[in-house]
């Protein structure tokens, strides 16, 4: 059986710790290292991010009574103040009356609906955590169009331009703008802000948090391609597929590396290594080959490097073969999970992040 050692060297990867003049990377240029990487990410894959802007949050309504009373929800409204206009969206909260400081899971939604099957609020709620969730359809559709939303008020009917962003990037800015509201709330500890998302929705928390170093965590479940997963040598899903199904998820120019993955300027080990030094944490299904979860375990495994560059452990502890499930590393900076089962963001997903987190917070 190969190493994992032995499994990387054959994927090729594109150095992570050489800056781009070639100067090898160190502890005290790392910072200019990940604003290397961030930069090569928004030119090639993801689209480039505009500043923040203005916020705005109103509580429009208020259930006491939520979970037999154990819980206070809030439906927000978020007002986002762009330069070319207004985008408000719905967005959930839910604070455990039992922690008035609360660490707290974002989860970017796939539905508006709570609970809903990817979305265990009591659970979360009873382990001292405050659940905060938005519908991503509510930001920007799931489709080419961007006409509306934030697509609409950035893009429009115009033709996007090769780095301009996609639907990815856009979830992944209102993230960052739902947590600008947070952070002026009380009942929540706003310094430990988990960002979360299954799938698609894993590609954009962990883009999410690889961007904003305010996130405490950022945990990508069954993300795959244009995920967690590495690229190169990747089975299932495949670049060519993925930019040609969806390229709105996406900035344009990433469609050119269609079916060349050994072409591209950086692989999904670039993610994790922008969220160091803080918690990375990526979740595995072992049936769920699309996402393929060796490559997923192996960005966690080559993103470790940046981690030990600023002595921290990365996944922790070091796997000699390949993890089979059900298998856990908890031990590290970086977390991972495979599990038995499909694509799914289950119970088990969540009650692992959840001790994850639990021993850190
Ligand atoms: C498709 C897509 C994946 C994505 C998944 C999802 O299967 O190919 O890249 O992760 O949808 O978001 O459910």
């Amino acid at each position: 059986m190969k190493t994992i050692p032995e499994l990387l060297c054959e994927r090729e990867l594109p150095e992570l710790l050489i800056m781009r003049d070639g100067t090898p990377v160190t502890r005290d240029n790392w910072p200019a290292r990940r604003a290397e990487l961030l930069d090569i990410l928004q030119q090639e894959l993801y689209g480039v991010t505009p500043a923040p802007c203005p916020v705005e949050g109103k509580i429009i309504q208020t259930d006491e009574r939520y979970c037999a009373g154990k819980v206070r929800h809030d439906t927000v409204d978020l007002t986002l103040h762009t330069p070319y206009g207004d985008h408000t969206f719905p967005v959930q909260l839910f604070r455990p009356k039992a922690n008035p400081n609360a660490p707290v899971f974002l989860h970017i939604c796939f539905r508006p609906d709570f609970p809903d099957r990817y979305s265990p609020i009591e659970e979360i709620t009873d382990h001292g955590f405050a659940f905060a969730m938005f519908d991503y359809n509510t930001v920007a559709t799931d489709d080419g169009d961007f006409t509306n939303g934030l697509g609409g008020l950035y893009v429009g009917d115009r033709k996007r331009r090769p780095h301009e962003w996609g639907k990815l990037g856009m979830w992944a800015y209102a993230a960052s703008r739902v947590l600008d509201w947070l952070e002026t709330i009380d009942g929540i500890d706003a310094k430990k802000v988990t960002v979360t998302g299954h799938s698609r929705l894993g590609k954009t928390a962990l883009w999410c948090a690889a961007q904003d170093e305010r996130f405490f965590c950022g945990i990508s479940n069954d993300s795959g391609c244009g995920g967690a997963a590495i690229e190169r040598g990747k089975v299932g899903e495949r670049t060519e597929r993925i930019t040609e199904v969806f390229p709105f998820w996406f900035c344009p120019r990433y469609k050119d590396y269609s079916g060349h993955a050994e072409l591209l300027p950086f692989d999904h080990h670039f993610i994790v290594a922008c969220v160091a030094p803080r918690y990375c944490y990526i979740a595995s299904a072992e049936e769920d080959l699309w996402a393929d979860p060796a490559s997923e375990y192996l960005s966690a495994a080559a993103g470790s490097a940046a981690y030990e560059l600023l002595g921290l452990p990365g996944v922790l502890p070091v796997c000699e073969t390949m993890p089979t499930a059900p298998a856990e590393f908890h031990d590290g900076t970086i977390g991972y999970h495979v599990r038995k089962g499909l694509h799914y963001y289950g119970r088990e997903d969540w009650l692992r992040q959840m001790a994850f987190l639990e021993a850190r917070v």
